[in-house]
């Protein structure tokens, strides 16, 4: 039996002065009112799966009001172990644990590794490119630590180098300094998410034309590096040199980054490398960014979520945790029909809804239904 999340406990956490919520190998539905604390849970378990939350909280928000100190537990059991992944937040301060021992992050990340869904998701397809690339991103480095290491290392990179641009005392010469850094962490980087977009396109184009009875989705990478047209996705099984791709990209990056040096002294930011680049999907060949419909963007999200499963199977050799928040309402009958028939596919998922109704009676009866806070519906 391949290993999940069966225990989450929680003490002076958010809204909760302790909770312990017992998780369905399949599914399991909280149910309750707005504001009693489904949304929290769910975060606590993304936390204790990947190491971050889509919050983006200080360790001080984490902390229930008028206490100093929260902690949380996941226990995670199967393939003959179990493993407890914790995160406890003192004096301000928020540091993971696994099986009791402090560590970084990286330690309670990718064992189960979550997928989460929610509200804001839905604007994926066109908000502004951030959210397409910490989408990617956010996915990638659960699955790869050398992912999480450059793109950490990158973001750090980016953030100095940008310093650097805003002092006066900023010339040619000593931002040139950076531009290896960049260059070579960047173009790491940027292999690594064009290898794992490969693979998210080839389930993304199946599941989207399941979902929109055959409209033809695709997704490319857009480099700021100056290429006028999206780059190539190397085939998921392209074992061409990795060295030899990177130091492709790496060489454009550097000459892009020449190139714009000037402006970039003029304007105090860095414009290129990948946290300039864009992940742009077309429908039927136009760019959904401007021109998909809301149910459009929907079924490019859902489908997008559901590759982000397929993914994980195919390279870890299981499913993540799926986290749905809230976004059961959100979605038509045909949407939520796709979703739960997912569901049914052996994917531990945890469902919150202030509304039982979006479930009909053989889903609930499969699945583990949890009232959170009382009555509910
Ligand atoms: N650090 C904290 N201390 C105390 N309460 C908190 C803290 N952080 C969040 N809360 C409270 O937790 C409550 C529940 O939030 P949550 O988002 O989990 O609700 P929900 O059940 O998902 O509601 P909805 O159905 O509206 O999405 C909110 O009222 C919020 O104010
Ligand atoms: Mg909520």
């Amino acid at each position: 039996m391949s290993i999940y999340a069966r225990t989450l406990s929680v003490t002076e956490y958010r809204s909760f002065p302790s909770f312990e919520l017992d998780l369905a190998r399949g599914v399991t539905v909280l149910v309750g009112h707005n504001a009693v604390g489904k949304t929290n849970l769910v975060e606590a378990l993304q936390l204790l799966t990947s190491g971050r939350s889509f919050r983006k909280p200080s360790p001080r928000e984490l902390v229930r009001a008028g206490g100093t100190r929260c902690s949380m537990k996941l226990t995670l059991e199967g393939e003959g172990r179990v493993i407890d992944m914790g995160c406890v937040v003192e004096d301000g301060k928020r540091s993971f644990m696994r099986n009791g021992k402090r560590c970084r992050a990286a330690g309670v990340r990718g064992v189960v590794p979550s997928v989460l869904f929610c509200p804001d998701d839905l604007d994926l397809v066109k908000r502004g490119a951030r959210l397409r690339r910490e989408a990617l991103d956010g996915f990638g480095i659960q699955l790869n630590e050398s992912y999480a290491q450059l793109a950490s290392t990158y973001e750090r990179t980016v953030e100095q180098r940008n310093s650097l641009l805003k002092e006066p005392f900023c010339t040619r010469d000593l931002l040139d300094a950076w531009n290896d850094s960049i260059a070579s962490t960047g173009a790491a980087l940027t292999v690594h998410r064009l290898a794992l977009l490969s693979r998210i396109r080839e389930h993304l184009i199946d599941m989207y034309a399941g979902l929109s009875g055959g409209e033809a989705v695709d997704v490319s990478y857009v480099p700021s590096w100056g290429a006028s047209d999206a780059i190539t996705l190397p085939a998921a099984a392209d074992a061409s040199s990795r060295a030899d791709r990177i130091e492709a990209v790496r060489a454009r990056i550097a000459a892009a980054l020449d190139a714009r040096a000037g402006e970039e002294l003029r304007r105090g930011i860095t414009l290129v490398g990948p946290h300039r680049d864009e992940v742009a999907f077309t429908i039927d060949g136009r760019d959904a960014r401007t021109f998909a419909s809301q149910g459009q963007q929907r079924s490019l999200v859902l489908a997008w979520k559901i590759a982000e499963v397929e993914v994980t199977r195919e390279i870890l050799g299981r499913p993540p945790l799926l986290l749905l928040d809230d976004v059961m309402s959100e979605l038509d009958e045909t949407r939520r029909q796709a979703f739960l028939g997912l569901v049914g596919g052996g994917v531990q998922t945890v469902i919150t809804t202030t509304n039982l109704g979006y479930f009909d009676d053989s889903a609930l009866k499969r699945a583990k239904v949890v009232k959170i806070g009382g009555d509910s519906r």
